[in-house]
């Protein structure tokens, strides 16, 4: 399984969402690729957002291996999954879809805990108290995709 997390700068949920899967898979026995991406180049090459850093961290997951980069139309080829956190990064990703195949490869993440309400993920960046909030959003739609693909006991 190979899964690409997009937001807009990459710096805080997106890395927040690889982060977090990438936990759940190994904790599962998964051998699963877990990738972010933003659709913005601002941030390329930077570290996560200092505070998606410190809420990983209290969660016990280290995300300082991670460095923002831009979505690319390879992405489209190169993953099975691309979960984007909020509806502009939904349009903005789409807009680069050539073919169907890569249209039914996106998903608004929140639609595994909410489907069909179109939630989107808040963007955090100007407000330091909402990434508690994200980390969970995050933690309870990978935990349900996760599950989707354990097999039963
Ligand atoms: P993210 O948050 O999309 O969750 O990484 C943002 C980070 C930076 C900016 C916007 C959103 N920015 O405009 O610089």
């Amino acid at each position: 399984m190979r899964i690409l997390m997009v937001c807009l700068g990459n710096i805080c949920r997106s890395p927040l969402a690889e982060g977090i899967m990438k936990h759940k898979a190994a904790s599962y026995g998964l051998d699963w690729q877990v990738d972010s991406a933003g659709t913005g180049s601002w941030h390329t090459g930077e570290l996560p957002d200092r505070r998606s850093i410190a809420i990983a961290r209290a969660k016990g997951i280290d995300i300082t291996d991670q460095r923002a980069r831009q979505f690319r139309h390879s992405d489209f080829e190169q993953f099975d999954h691309i979960f984007v956190m909020d509806t502009n990064n939904m349009t903005d990703v789409l807009r680069l879809a050539s073919q169907k195949a890569h249209h039914d490869k996106v998903t608004l993440i929140r639609d595994l805990t909410h489907p069909g309400q179109r939630r989107s993920v808040p963007d955090p960046y100007y407000d330091d108290n909402g990434f508690e909030e994200v980390f969970q959003m995050l933690d309870e739609a990978c935990e349900v995709f996760v599950r989707q693909h354990v097999a039963a006991p």
